[in-house]
């Protein structure tokens, strides 16, 4: 059997960037170097044998999105075979980010954010969020990743009619304040791997047309970071999985807020932390053991 296999989307050669998973070639090296025999697929590799598996590691599935049932199955299905890590109840609580209303509730900082499940509330909600919070809004489907689907906008009609479009395509819409802090401070987030933080890297912002890095940069895990990032990981009760990545950004008043708890993909900056690889390698020889 193969111990571990690292999960990945179809990796299409014409497709370079943001598409790329750099975390992947150290991982296997850090496999490699604990003595655990390990293989790659892609999620939807319907040739692939999956009961040869012992641990799948589902970690840069990207092409999920527009797919997120039939992704749910794979891993529900999966799991009858081998662990699967994070497991498939994480990867379809986690995909939908109505799971912030959840830790919401549980107490954890998290954006400000209105949410939209039917066309007839569009107007009302965005005008509430512009009320409370100023003009800029970012519209955003809740089941999304890398910002797809997802606009800021300072008219009303244009982020009604983009609830409106989202909705129809059968997703639900969250609207936010457009936070400034992610293009100076920067949105950070950090890594945890095995429920320890490991580190942090301040991200680009999305929206905007600052022409920061595209990828990356690690910044000091200072006290507040770990606390904040160990306060979400206790409310989600995700302390006991092999990654996790809690991404933070500071609101108007000075206060870290939750804007994405990543438990199913997230990007784990490891080239820029490579003591994080061992830990991953290590995380994932202990649930073999
Ligand atoms: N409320 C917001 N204020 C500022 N930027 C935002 C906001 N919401 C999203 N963004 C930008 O869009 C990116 C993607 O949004 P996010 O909620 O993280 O979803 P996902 O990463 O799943 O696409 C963020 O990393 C950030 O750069
Ligand atoms: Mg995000």
């Amino acid at each position: 059997m193969t111990d571990v296999v690292y999960v990945t989307h179809e990796i299409d050669p014409s497709v370079h960037g943001s598409h790329v998973d750099t975390d992947l070639e150290l991982v296997v090296s850090e496999f490699d170097r604990v003595g655990l025999d390990w293989a790659v697929a892609a999620w939807d590799d319907h040739g692939f044998d999956w009961s040869d598996a012992r641990l799948v590691l589902v970690r840069s599935p990207w092409d999920y999105v527009l797919r997120r049932r039939e992704f749910l199955e794979w891993a529900r299905d999966v799991e009858t075979l081998a662990i699967v890590a994070n497991p498939a109840a994480v990867l379809e609580q986690n995909t939908d980010k109505v799971y912030l209303r959840t830790l919401a509730s549980h107490g954890v900082r998290t954006v400000a954010t209105g949410w939209i499940h039917d066309a007839d509330d569009a107007g009302r909600v965005i005008a509430r969020m512009r009320q409370d919070h100023g003009a800029r809004v970012v519209v955003k489907p809740t089941v999304s990743s890398a910002a797809r689907g997802t606009i800021l906008t300072s008219d009303p009609l244009e982020a009604e009619a983009h609830a409106r479009l989202v909705l129809a395509q059968g997703f639900g819409v969250m609207v936010q304040p457009y936070l400034e802090a992610v293009e100076a401070e920067g949105e950070i987030s950090v890594v945890v791997i095995d429920g320890r933080p490991s580190h942090a890297v301040r991200r680009a912002p999305a929206l905007s047309d600052s022409p920061d890095a595209a990828f990356g940069e690690l910044v000091e895990l200072t006290d507040e970071l770990h606390h904040a990032s160990c306060a979400v990981l206790h409310a989600a009760e995700a302390e006991d999985l092999v990654y996790a990545r809690v991404d933070l950004v500071r609101e108007a008043d000075g206060a870290l807020a939750l804007m994405e708890l990543e438990l199913t993909e997230p990007s784990l900056f490891l080239t820029l932390h490579e003591p994080a690889a061992q830990a991953l390698a290590a995380a994932v020889a202990s649930r073999l053991s």
